[in-house]
């Protein structure tokens, strides 16, 4: 039996028993068993989650290019890597073999490096869906720079935070982006964010929509013509197996934006374990999954884990409603995807629309489904069950988070029986608790508490960027000597788990993780506003939607509330995205709140939920009355 592949029920108990009984072992022969190695570890794990430090295989060296590129090129060389479908369906897909890919990454590594890049440096990309996305990300991998990635739905100011703090060098961007019918000027919204940074030495520039823009002289640059003249040939940079491969920011609940540091032989040893089981990837298929490369998903199960695994990995640089509601399964049909990962807010939409749009499409080429970022109802499981895997083709429920790099908890397809909204059960490696309020485990089942990992596993974030101690304070403050999630869940009576959401103050919109703190920060700078609290509530597509509540500065003021929610909801897009706009916004003339002047979100989320009968005692408030005052102005 070999650990790297799991093939029934009883082997899965087998090997993740044996992953609990000696982690170092299970670990140890996966990376033996499947990779290209300089020079082997000295040590397998050390770990001390009371500071916190983790490292995997230390002493070891490598490059993950030439795990994901170079060892492939013998057998697998002209075997299509990335499968590239654009946004317009009258475009070609472009098939872009190993070998195309190997020369394009050394291309690509070259000009970064006569570009001034070195190993160490930040690189900021900021791209949409087209192949310079993953290429460039495996450039920089290949000599060894820090990629931070930010999703190009993100505004200038999110951008700049972001360059800033991770004191970037260079932007990797293009002239545009299509979404849809619509097109996006990327590189004016870089423009923007770059006045407010100065770190930044070098603009490199695709051309994606063919659009008139500013090119700023000594700094801005095509790549096309830079990519002609570089060498094909770029030997990779020898790493460290505790080297940083990447910085992804994420929302926390509170402050600005976590650079979650990843590094790199436990990440790429855990992400291509993970993709091969949880989609039980074989030789000739077809992998599809819908995710940008700017999320963590693109960046483990788009680039790394597919590559890792030698797959045809498909990027789709598209929307699922353009040009019509049928364009995935289009796609599906198009290329035989084998197996489709996608989000749970994208399968509620589409399972708004009419039927018609998935029958007419063959989508028999399917063996395996996904969903993560959120939780799936049991409604979408059913549709996408029916009518997507015509009731074959087994979902797996993938939970896990930016901070853990790969899947957690999932079915193994065709080996873990099924059960709608649950995730199920822990991957081989992945040592869950459940917590009690009183910090004691939680033991047995048909229980639940708050989702905790109490053993170190591959691919686990090492840091936050520039940040240890909010590392520590943030996922090891909780609970002694483990790994807190954020998440609850629960655990039903033959250990399924079923993740309930989130219990901080984070919201997780149309699957995106977006902290209250910084969206309530940005409602903050209109001038009429004194005070804003964020809640979430349910919302048919998105999961969650976003309901604001905002005192005005002079109540008196006669201002059109209409035209004051537009520019609250400019701002937010300014600052933030348009991903982060509220759907309600109640002007109130207070907020509850403790005598300690802490805003009690637990009151307005019933509220904005409409849970009226059950907000608790409020007489302890400092200020009880505004309470029905809200309610009766409740939107
Ligand atoms: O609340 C959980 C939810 O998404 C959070 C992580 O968000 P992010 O770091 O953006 O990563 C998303 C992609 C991996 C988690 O803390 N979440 C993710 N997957 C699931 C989920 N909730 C329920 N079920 C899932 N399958």
């Amino acid at each position: 039996m070999s650990n790297y592949h799991v093939k029934t029920l009883e082997e899965y108990f087998q090997v993740y028993r044996k992953s609990v009984r000696n982690p170092e072992l299970f670990w140890e022969e996966i990376a033996e068993e499947h990779f290209v190695w300089r020079k082997k570890w000295n040590n397998v794990l050390s770990y001390d989650f009371t500071k916190p430090e983790v490292k995997w295989f230390e002493g070891a060296k490598l490059n993950i290019t030439e795990n994901c590129i170079d060892r492939h090129l013998q057998i697998r060389g002209d075997k299509t890597a990335i499968l590239f479908e654009p946004n317009n369906p009258d475009e070609e897909a472009e098939h872009i073999s190993y070998k195309e890919l190997h020369k394009r990454v050394c291309k690509f590594a070259n000009v970064l490096k006569e570009n001034g890049i070195k190993k160490g440096d930040r690189v900021c990309v900021y791209l949409p869906m087209i192949p310079e996305l993953a290429i460039s990300v495996l450039a920089c991998a290949r000599i060894g720079a820090v990629h931070s990635v930010v999703f190009a739905g993100f505004s200038s100011t999110a951008l700049s935070t972001r360059i800033n703090d991770c004191e970037a060098k260079m932007v990797i961007t293009s002239d545009g982006s299509y979404r849809g019918a619509k097109t996006i000027d990327l590189k004016g919204i870089v423009d923007e964010a770059l006045e407010s940074c100065e770190c930044i030495d070098t603009v490199l520039v695709a051309k994606r929509i063919d659009s008139e823009i500013n090119m700023k002289e000594g700094r801005d640059k095509w790549l096309q013509p830079l990519l002609d003249k570089a060498s094909e040939n770029c030997d990779p940079e020898i790493m460290d197996a505790e080297d940083p491969l990447f910085i992804l920011y994420t929302s926390g609940s509170t402050g600005s934006p976590k650079g979650m540091l990843h590094t790199t032989a436990g990440y790429m040893i855990y992400t291509a374990y993970t993709f091969k089981n949880v989609f039980n990837y074989k030789e000739n298929d077809v992998y599809w999954c819908t995710a940008d490369i700017g999320w963590i998903t693109g960046h483990s199960y788009i680039v790394y884990g597919p590559l890792a695994n030698g797959a045809t990995t498909v990027m789709f640089e598209g929307v699922p409603s353009y040009p019509d509601f049928g364009r995935f399964w289009e796609i599906v049909e198009k290329h035989k995807v084998n197996q489709f990962y996608t989000a749970p807010t994208a399968i509620r939409s589409l399972a708004k629309e009419k039927l018609d749009f998935v029958d007419q499409y063959d989508l028999s080429s399917l063996k395996v489904l996904g969903t993560v970022g959120e939780p799936i109802n049991e409604e979408a499981w059913h549709w996408y069950n029916d009518n997507v895997g015509n009731k074959k083709s087994p979902i797996v429920d993938t939970w896990w988070q930016t901070e853990t790099g790969g899947m957690m908890i999932s079915p193994m397809p065709y080996i873990t029986p099924t059960k709608p909204t649950y995730a199920t059960l822990p991957l081989p490696g992945v040592q869950l608790a459940l917590m009690d309020e009183n910090g004691e485990e939680i033991k047995g089942n048909q229980v639940d508490g708050r989702l905790c990992v109490k053993y170190p596993w591959p691919s686990m974030a090492r840091t936050i960027w520039g940040n240890h101690q909010r590392y520590k304070d943030t996922y090891f403050s909780a609970f002694e000597n483990k790994y807190f999630t954020g998440d609850g869940a629960l655990r039903d009576e033959v250990g399924y788990y079923r993740i309930t959401g989130r219990v901080d103050d984070v919201i997780i919109v149309s699957g995106h993780n977006l902290g209250t703190a910084p969206i309530e920060d940005a409602i903050n700078e209109h001038p009429a506003v004194a005070e804003s609290a964020i809640v979430g509530f349910p919302h048919d597509v998105k999961g969650n939607a976003l309901y604001g509540y905002v005192i005005l500065k002079d109540v008196g003021e006669s201002r059109n509330h209409d035209n004051l929610r537009k520019e609250i909801n400019q701002i937010i897009t300014e600052h933030i995205g348009p991903i982060a706009k509220l759907n309600k916004i109640q002007f109130t003339v207070g907020l509850p709140k403790t005598r300690s002047g802490k805003i009690m979100r637990r009151i307005l989320r019933k509220i904005a939920h409409n849970e009226l009968d059950n907000l608790g005692d409020v007489s302890t408030l400092l200020n009880p009355e505004v309470v029905q005052s809200i309610i009766d102005n409740r939107l």
